[in-house]
């Protein structure tokens, strides 16, 4: 449970009523909840993780795939029981299905109490003032200029030593097959006063790693002020603070950006660059703006800068049209960049994305399983082959906690983001530990301290 200052705590029609939320969908939803709770906390609203505790429970939610949004509406459903329970019980959905299915969600079987949209998260208080009144709290307006600057999130996670940090919202990219221009808006950035200002309190409350957050990161701009900029200054703010970014757009993820990580060591020698496909008609269709060569060529050019760089991706199977020759140029650009890990999807038509309007959902479920497996089984032994090379190598590990199944093993992430279980000998979380590889799994390194 989450520790309240006395001063803060204003009835408002919450007198120590307790918030539970429920979080899916992307890293930015992560840190979008902290950010509620937060606003909800500032009115009195003490947040608990037992859902059975609460009064209001709210269900951060996300759009990018038909099956994530089938999850929720069983959530749904699941809350019958708890309004049962407690019939003053206020439920509320948020987030980018909210954003999405605005009024819609307010009827029905399953009817929630509020619905907010990303961008409507200060006005939150209100909401649940409406919904206590026996109305419908509802604010799906989205906002040019919402960035939550100022406000402090109340950090969620157990382990004390990564934080997420939010940069920028929205996306402006609107690649065709996407949903998320549409629930989170245009893209604006957060003034980099406030981002350095949150990770100073950070590093001093004993957090060792930060990941920047943005649907583009390379497309932050304040006044002026842009990405590779904003990333030194908060790499500067301690050389024992690693800092983490996602997610990298190929067609502007430029050498500045490179040379800046290049040249600090706790910048982390990853790269997430979400592919989505190897071919370059597809990914004409897919509106990326940018072809095969051009992303070999910026992989070429992160292995020129930072060699031991990880480079990860996220792949789109059966995307509208996608032919047999399509999909094996996806096959031969994942054998080609060698991926140390990929997130890997089924296409999905979401409603209202270019996509949905225009180009037919054509290629067969069985076909598009049938490749996703493909597309699976590969990055399996690409990531089996990633982490072969690393056994008999020592790697600087930032312990975050106990392994999952022993208490005298630790676990903890190399700067390239790859996870390591070893003997903990004493060391705790939070420190850096030099670690010499013994073993592996494709999902994790095994070693020893040295
Ligand atoms: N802004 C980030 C992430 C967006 S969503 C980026 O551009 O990389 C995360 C991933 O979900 C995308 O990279 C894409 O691979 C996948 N995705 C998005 N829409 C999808 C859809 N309609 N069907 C299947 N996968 C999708
Ligand atoms: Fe979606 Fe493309 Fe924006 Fe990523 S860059 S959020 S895939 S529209
Ligand atoms: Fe999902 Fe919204 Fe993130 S659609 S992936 S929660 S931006």
């Amino acid at each position: 449970m989450m520790k309240i200052e006395t001063d803060k705590l204003r009835p408002l029609g919450g007198g120590g009523r307790k918030l539970f939320v429920e979080t899916y969908g992307c890293q930015m939803n992560a840190a979008d909840t902290e950010i509620v709770v937060s606003v909800m906390r500032d009115e009195g609203y003490d947040y608990t993780d037992d859902i059975e505790q609460a009064d209001i429970i709210l269900i951060n939610t996300c759009s990018v795939r038909e099956n994530a949004e089938q999850r929720i509406r069983g959530r749904l459903t699941e809350m019958r029981r708890h309004r049962r329970r407690k019939p003053s019980l206020i439920v509320g959905i948020i987030g980018c299905m909210a954003e999405r299915l605005k009024e819609e969600l307010t009827t029905g079987e399953d009817a929630v109490d509020i619905v907010a949209g990303p961008d409507a998260y200060r006005d939150l208080p209100r909401l649940v003032r409406e919904a206590s009144a026996g109305g419908k709290g509802i604010n799906v307006m989205l906002s040019r200029e919402e960035t939550y600057a100022e406000i402090a999130p109340v950090r969620l996670d157990r382990n004390g030593v990564s934080a997420f940090v939010s940069i920028m919202r929205g996306c402006n990219n609107f690649c065709s097959y996407c949903v998320v221009p549409y629930t989170r808006g245009r893209e604006r950035s957060r003034e980099p006063g406030t981002v350095i200002a949150e990770v100073k309190r950070l590093f001093e409350a004993g957090y060792r790693e930060v990941t920047l957050l943005g649907q583009n990161v390379n497309s932050y701009d304040y006044e002026g002020l842009r990405f590779p900029q904003l990333l030194r200054s908060v790499a500067e703010v301690s050389p024992l603070l690693r800092v983490r970014f996602a997610t990298s757009h190929p067609k502007d993820m430029g050498d500045e950006l490179l040379q800046t990580m290049a040249s600090m060591p706790n910048i982390c020698r990853c790269i997430h660059l979400p592919a989505q496909s190897g071919a370059t008609s597809m990914l004409e269709r897919m509106n990326r703006k940018y072809t095969r060569e051009d992303y070999l060529e910026r992989i070429a050019a992160v292995r020129r800068y930072m060699p031991d760089c990880a480079i990860t991706t996220d792949l789109i199977a059966g995307f509208s049209g996608e032919t047999a020759e399509e999909h094996e140029a996806t096959l031969s650009l994942m054998r080609q960049v060698g991926y140390d890990s990929a997130y890997m999807f089924r296409y999905s038509e979401r409603p209202g994305t270019f996509a949905a309007r225009n180009m037919p959902d054509d290629v067969p479920d069985a076909v598009k399983t049938a490749r996703l497996q493909e597309i699976i089984s590969l990055q399996n032994s690409l990531s089996e082959q990633s982490n072969s090379r690393d056994v008999g190598r020592e790697f600087e590990v930032l312990v975050e906690g106990e392994s999952k199944r022993s208490a005298e093993r630790l676990c903890g992430r190399t700067s390239q983001n790859k996870m390591v279980v070893f003997d903990a000998r004493g060391h705790r979380a939070g420190e850096y530990v030099r670690v010499r590889i013994t073993g592996c799994t494709s999902a994790t390194l095994l070693g020893e301290p040295v």
